[in-house]
């Protein structure tokens, strides 16, 4: 895929990149009383980009706020995994251009993620969105202060094609006191044909173990209790350094003593034995692991470049149920792959009744430009792609409501993490094979991890008091 090489020009020396880590460096009266929304669709890698983003801001003296309404600068952090992702972005500009021409003219309007990394929305936005100011790329984070204080009245657009070296000391505004992202490892290699994170994140660039340990203890001096560890593909964490291996990894992070460890997200392909071992043997890392089948028959699985078959997927999803006690395992699964057959489907189907996952994120295929996928012819149709999704669903939900009512009766520890959304009398929190749990009587617990009785059980949460 040819990606946004606009302004390669701007690439800056590793000195000046150096410079631009010492925060100090920004005067945070500079926006003092002005205020930034910030929006984020997509995964936890974007979640996380935003607690960047977010901290970069505020160091220029920028504040938070809730709405586009009253902001003086908008960004949204975009996701591209699927086709709706432009429809989201759209919508939402159509609400900034509004709230600049009748509101506000000075307003700031910016968009980062891995849409900005998309030469075709970076065009559409230079000829049809002439009143957004600021696009940055996911390798352009830490020009963020400086893209900001250059403003001036011309759009500016700032997306490297390719992705630079790893940096340490980066600032975070973390949105909990009590559970933490670490980057372990950026961008992607598996590059399986439908999928567009390998070209918006870049190649897989691992962090050095010392660095994140490093990083793991600075968190627990600062009272955090969890930490989980990022990575589009964490398992093949150090492939591309010559350092240890993810197994390694996370006995050395286990052995910090941090109550809980958790890493998001594993390929089957690189999942060892001693990942399986190292995770049983240490009861600080959690069980509890999100293994996508992105599909049940093995063709579709060779047309999707997932290597590995159906069978494989089976003996190593059952190695891992024999060896962790109580672990709960999820999965991704897409429908409707370009020529998926009722057959592929029902492999599908035949996987998911005997592996009986905790729960699973299931999607309609969605062709990205410049994916291999998308140039496959597909002669099925979207109807039948969303039978399929609506079956798949109803089998998953049936799984997942069976799988959680085996917790009734049962004292589990969870981690209380705040109040409850929907009512503030609760608090909720995960146990440790992250199910959700809405719990009675732990008010004042907030910040602690406790002993829970689970009274009830529904298809995405749990219902619990205090013991
Ligand atoms: N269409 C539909 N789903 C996709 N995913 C990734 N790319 C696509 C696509 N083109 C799903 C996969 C992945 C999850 C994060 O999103 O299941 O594991
Ligand atoms: Fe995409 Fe495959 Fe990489 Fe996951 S492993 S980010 S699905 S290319």
């Amino acid at each position: 895929m040819k990606l946004p090489n606009l302004n390669d020009a701007r690439v800056r020396t590793k000195n000046e990149i150096e410079q631009i880590y010492l925060d100090q460096q920004y005067d945070s009266n500079t926006f003092k009383g002005q205020k930034y929304f910030l929006k984020t669709y997509g995964c936890q890698m974007n979640v996380h980009d935003s607690e960047e983003i977010a901290a970069r801001l505020e160091s220029l003296g920028f504040e938070s706020i809730d709405t586009i309404e009253g902001a003086d600068l908008v960004i949204m952090n975009t996701c591209a995994i699927r086709e709706n992702a432009h429809d989201k972005l759209f919508g939402f500009l159509g609400r900034c251009k509004h709230e600049k021409e009748k509101n506000n003219k000075d307003l700031i309007i910016a968009i980062c993620g891995c849409m900005a990394q998309e030469e075709s929305v970076c065009n559409e936005i230079m000829t049809k969105h002439k009143y957004v100011d600021l696009v940055f790329g996911t390798h352009n984070i830490h020009e963020l202060q400086d893209l900001i204080l250059e403003k001036n009245n011309i759009q500016t657009i700032s997306v490297y094609s390719k992705e630079g070296e790893v940096y340490e000391n980066i600032p975070y505004k973390r949105d909990s006191k009590i559970k933490a992202w670490v980057n372990i490892q950026y961008g992607c290699d598996k590059f399986c044909t439908y999928c567009i994170v390998p070209y918006t994140r870049g190649k897989q660039r691992s962090r050095k173990s010392c660095e994140i340990i490093k990083e793991v203890k600075r968190l627990i001096e600062d009272g955090y209790l969890e930490v989980t560890l990022l990575g589009q593909n964490v398992n093949a964490y150090g492939k591309d350094l010559n350092d240890i291996s993810f197994a390694q990894l996370l006995e050395e992070v286990a052995k910090t003593g941090i109550p809980r460890v958790r890493f998001v997200t594993s390929h089957p392909w690189d999942f060892s034995d001693e990942m399986i071992e190292t995770i049983a043997k240490y009861e600080n890392i959690m069980p509890y692991i999100h293994l996508p089948l992105q599909a049940g028959s093995s063709s579709i699985l060779k047309l999707m470049g997932r290597r590995y078959t159906k069978e494989e997927y089976i003996e190593l999803f059952n190695k891992i149920k024999k060896t962790i006690p109580n672990v709960s395992i999820t999965t991704d699964i897409i429908v409707g792959f370009p020529n998926e057959t009722d057959e592929d489907f029902k492999e599908t189907l035949e996987v998911v009744n005997e592996c009986k996952y905790d729960s699973a994120f299931t999607f309609i295929y969605s062709p990205r430009e410049g994916t291999p996928a998308a140039k496959m012819e597909d002669s099925i149709d979207m109807k039948t792609k969303e039978e399929r999704l609506q079956q798949l669903n109803k089998l998953v939900n049936k799984y997942s409501l069976e799988a959680n009512k085996k917790y009734v009766g049962k004292t589990v520890k969870v981690l209380i993490e705040g109040l409850s959304d929907k009512d503030k009398t609760k608090t909720f929190g995960y146990t440790d094979t992250m199910k959700l749990v809405n719990v009675v009587g732990a008010n004042n617990m907030i910040g602690q991890i406790v002993d829970v009785v689970i009274t009830d059980a529904k298809s995405f949460s749990l219902d619990g008091e205090i013991k």
